[in-house]
């Protein structure tokens, strides 16, 4: 295995941070590595904002449902899909053009992410560890605000960073499942019920594991729970502003 795979498999999740900072040549390097990611027609839509403002990171920390380690990390990027910044291009130039749609939101998204997994990799090459913070989602109205974001742009990602503590570091990353479960040859087949059952089992190899309780006991914490439901809500709502009808 070469140095760039196996930095691939050791890469997990940093939820606590040492308290120093990350230096100003290594955040240059990080976001300088994301920008190298590749985007839909070299059109870079997105936009990094880099959160400086410790009063700011206070409020995300609440309002991304409650993770005081966000406040916590030396370094914080949202990654924003942004189908503004070539709007204003095209009309600055007078180009005729229409409004964005969700297929621009969608390669947008596509975008934001691969750079943000670009930031993810160049820090733990540096020994710095980060975590997703998927709430980002959430709360529209709020971040918007906060982060006086645009109509057509919508916050995909955001990132934390910090060195790991060494509680952090010693930590065992959780399993994956099997690939013989995830890659289907040339066309989409779903899961057979005694497949899906095998996949968990094959991943929670400890006694007594029961596949019912485990996904019933998830889908009540995750899929249904506040934080998921105000994800769709706020998620539908950034939506909205491209899905009108011309003129409306
Ligand atoms: C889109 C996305 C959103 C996530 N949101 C959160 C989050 O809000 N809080 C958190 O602690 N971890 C979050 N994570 C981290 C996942 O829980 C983690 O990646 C997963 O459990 C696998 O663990 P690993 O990254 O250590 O391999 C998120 C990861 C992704 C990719």
């Amino acid at each position: 295995m070469n140095d760039i795979i196996r930095s691939l498999f050791d890469r997990k999740s940093v939820r606590s941070f040492e308290d120093r900072p990350i230096s100003g040549a290594d955040r240059d390097l990080i976001v300088d590595a994301a920008i190298q990611a590749p985007t839909a027609g070299n059109q870079v839509m997105y936009t990094i904002l880099d959160i400086t403002d410790q009063a700011l990171k206070d409020q995300l920390a609440i309002t991304c449902d409650n993770q005081p380690f966000i406040a916590k990390a030396p370094l914080v990027l949202v990654f924003l899909a942004d189908c503004r910044r070539w709007l204003d291009c095209y009309d600055f130039a007078g180009a005729e053009r229409r409004e964005p749609g969700v297929g621009d939101l969608l390669l947008a998204c596509e975008d934001a992410s691969i750079a943000a997994q670009n930031a993810v990799t160049a820090a733990h090459s540096l020994g710095i560890g980060s975590c997703y913070i998927g709430d980002i989602l959430e709360n529209r109205e709020r971040h918007v605000e906060l982060l006086r974001l645009d109509e057509y742009v919508v916050p995909v990602a955001m990132l934390v960073f910090g060195y790991p503590t060494a509680q952090q570091a010693g930590r065992p990353k959780p399993p994956r499942f099997g690939k013989e479960y995830i890659v289907r040859e040339n066309a989409y087949s779903r899961l057979s019920e005694a497949e899906a059952r095998a996949m968990f089992v094959d991943a929670h190899p400890e006694p007594g594991f029961d596949f019912d309780e485990f996904i019933r006991a998830f889908c009540a914490r995750k899929y249904m729970s506040g934080f998921s439901l105000e994800m769709k809500r706020s998620v539908e709502e950034y939506l909205g502003a491209f899905m009108r009808e011309p003129g409306s």
